[in-house]
């Protein structure tokens, strides 16, 4: 198992750990509260808009994510005490294996992108991103290290070969399972199935996500904006590709065996499947839709309107609500006939 990475990108002094590892600032001496509150409002101070591609938007993408940091630190975290059930609960959810390792895979890739970028402002983003994941193993490590939550081995994290690919592999996938995260996130706090100290720890974590997807979507905007045009139809088509490889990806169940021999199976696909974990009354498809729409448009509502956000996760799920309505009305509209049809062949 190899957890930290070494490599020297060529021509650079700082190897991509150096990348993830490090911040190129000290912590701040802000409160809590203000700390709270600062990463999840911020607007650039630049009047008029803040079209991609231009000067202005890269520097209020790279100023938000900058400003908006949260200095959390996983080694102060009080895990609360659980009782077993709640324990078991937690314990059993099959999605600690793909976690950790999401977030290891993540804080390579991005510190990989991160030094491929010419930018300092771009480059400065990406590489904070890379750290904040890191940060993220880390607090899942020792939650799952607390609560002795059983880990297959975790495999060694390679450098990808096609970085940007594996950035937008990345990407999107953040896009696509912050947005029902956000929700189950919402119904587990509302289901009051996990203790409250619990969720209170998370929701940073989660605010986190809510602004690598910000940052994302405002590099895709940038990077679009400032390709060359010859090269932005190779490009849309590997967008197209990566979306594909996320759709196949979310469809399998992965597993794998760990030293004793026992199967670990992990849900690739939790985040859409996993409302049955969070709550214990039976969940709407419907109504856990509109709660992951309300909860991504509350954790955006902080951030200047002028920013892009993620479009495809709450695209799709407008478009699915609107297909179950419709199909639920035709439904019900087949079934008044048919009892219509029953009563008066009784009568
Ligand atoms: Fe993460
Ligand atoms: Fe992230």
């Amino acid at each position: 198992m190899s957890d930290v990475n070494t490599t020297t990108a060529p021509g650079k002094n700082r190897t991509l750990a150096d990348i993830y590892s490090h911040l190129p600032d000290k912590p701040s001496e802000r409160t809590l509260e203000q700390v709270d509150y600062e990463s999840r409002h911020w607007s650039s101070p630049v009047k008029g808009p803040l079209k991609p591609g231009s000067e202005e938007h890269k520097k209020a993408t790279a100023d938000m994510f900058r400003e908006t940091f949260n200095p959390y630190k996983p080694s102060v975290i009080p895990w609360p005490d659980l009782d077993p059930e709640t324990l078991h609960r937690i314990v059993s959810l099959p999605i600690w294996d793909i976690a950790v390792q999401t977030e290891g895979k993540a804080r390579l890739r991005m510190a990989a992108y991160a030094e491929m970028i010419d930018d300092p402002d771009v480059r400065d983003a990406i590489s904070r991103n890379a750290w904040e994941e890191n940060r993220h193993k880390e607090v899942l490590s020792r939650m799952v290290e607390h609560y002795g939550v059983p880990l297959a081995p975790e495999p060694a994290y390679k450098e990808p070969r096609d970085t940007e690919w594996a950035y937008l592999v990345t990407g999107f996938s953040e896009c696509w399972d912050s947005f029902f995260a956000f929700g189950l996130f919402a119904l587990a706090e509302k289901a009051g199935l996990f203790p409250a100290e619990l969720i209170e720890t998370f929701e940073p974590v989660m605010q986190e996500e809510c602004r690598h997807i910000l940052l994302f979507a405002n590099w895709l905007a940038w990077h679009r904006a400032t390709m060359p045009f010859w090269k932005r139809p190779w490009f849309e088509l590997r967008v197209v590709g990566v979306l594909f490889f996320l759709v196949y990806e979310r469809m399998s169940l992965v597993s794998s065996f760990d030293d004793k021999g026992v199967e670990h199976t992990q849900d690739n696909n939790f985040t859409v499947t996993g409302a049955q974990s969070m709550t214990d009354r039976q969940v709407d498809f419907v109504e856990l839709v509109e709660l992951c729409l309300r909860e991504n448009e509350r954790r955006f509502s902080g951030y200047d309107p002028r920013l892009q956000r993620p479009q495809m996760a709450p695209f799709a799920a407008r478009l699915a609500l609107r297909g179950v309505k419709l199909w639920r009305r035709l439904r019900g509209t087949a079934y008044h006939h048919d009892h219509d049809g029953v009563a008066q062949a009784a009568e």
